[in-house]
């Protein structure tokens, strides 16, 4: 690689961060639903309410820059990825995540307190708002809606009656498996503060009287009986080893035997050498959990075979996320 390949894949990295923060400023603001059609940069700042032309013109041509947005004749508007994506409403909204994301900057910011201390930080405003749970609910389901449609063509879901979802949030995994399967029943167990925006979520399909919310904690409670089919989903994250071998195993006590244990999250290569996101996404569980991590699919293994399961099956889902399904002997 030469030294102008060098420094500017350097820069990439270098300058990540204001990348990131040109798009989350410009979701915060509510530019890309006006750019839906086409508008100068005094006519936006009219539009949020007398903001600066000179920051607004630049905000803009910094999305030109980016590719999110075209610029004709002085003239923006958004390109395909920002109707898509960054437009609330829109067929693939991803606005709620990103809000999530952009709710990290500040502890993000302090990245190096928390590896020095292997200690989460704390941001410096007031405790977690109804503003901040939900952008990250509703980011839950942004993802959600396009995994759950990745693991039903995966995976057969006809066969199973009762589904417990642990930690299941916005319900969409839930939802999805029961608009595939209309013989099944489901709970979503879930914090209190959660369970209304998964009920919103539920009240706008056609499965909500097969869907039941229930409030628990995850880490105290025992899961009931009765269950053929368990899904925890971006949970085993949040956690340290003990306690994922604990739900693993009160998993196991909730499950009918012959039943089966779906286990989803960014699993790494027992090297730890990638997929990249899963990588950096242990960071951020030692940013904001006292012992989160990511882990290898031998380590997950380790858990089920501990449980009593039966030998676990690995499925790729996307390149960050993977499967581990394990089935509680007949
Ligand atoms: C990363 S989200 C995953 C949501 C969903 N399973 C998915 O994959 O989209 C973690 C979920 O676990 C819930 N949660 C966190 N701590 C919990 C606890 N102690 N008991 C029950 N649910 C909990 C959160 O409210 C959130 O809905």
């Amino acid at each position: 690689m030469d030294t102008q390949d060098l420094l500017r894949d350097l820069d990439e990295i270098t300058s990540g961060y204001q990348r990131s923060q040109i798009l989350f400023s410009a979701l915060n603001a509510g530019i890309f639903p006006l750019l839906e059609e086409s508008r100068t940069a005094q006519e936006v700042a009219d539009a949020l309410g007398g903001w600066s032309p000179r920051g607004v013109r630049m905000l803009l041509d910094s999305l030109v820059a980016l590719e999110l947005v075209s610029k004709t004749d002085g003239r923006y508007r958004n390109g395909a990825m920002a109707s898509s994506c960054l437009v609330p409403g829109a067929p693939t909204d991803q606005t709620h995540i990103i809000k999530h994301k952009a709710f990290g900057w500040e502890t993000w910011g302090k990245l190096q307190d928390a590896v020095r201390t292997g200690s989460p930080v704390q941001a410096d405003r007031p405790e977690q708002s109804s503003e901040e749970l939900r952008a990250f609910i509703c980011g839950m389901a942004d993802i959600a809606k396009h995994s759950a449609r990745a693991m039903l063509e995966e995976l057969d879901v006809s066969p199973y009656r009762r589904m417990l979802d642990v930690g299941g949030g916005p319900g969409t995994y839930a939802i999805a498996f029961l608009e595939a399967n209309p013989d099944m029943q489901a709970t979503v167990l879930d914090l209190p503060d959660v369970l209304p925006i998964g009920r919103e979520h539920a009240a706008s399909t056609t499965v909500a009287d097969r869907l039941t919310f229930t409030a628990g904690d995850m880490t105290t409670d025992s899961f009931g009986s009765g269950y053929d089919l368990i899904l925890l989903s971006n949970i085993i994250h949040s956690y340290g080893p003990e306690m994922n071998r604990e739900l693993v195993r009160k998993i196991y006590d909730a499950l009918e035997p012959g039943g089966l244990l779906i286990i989803k999250d960014f699993l790494v290569s027992d090297d730890r050498t990638g997929p990249p996101f899963g990588l950096i996404f242990a960071l951020n569980m030692l940013i904001h959990t006292e012992a989160g991590d990511t882990y290898t699919t031998a380590e997950v293994c380790h858990w089920t075979d501990a449980a009593g399961f039966g030998p676990g099956r690995l499925l790729d889902l996307t390149p960050q996320t993977r499967l581990w399904l394990a089935e509680k002997p007949r």
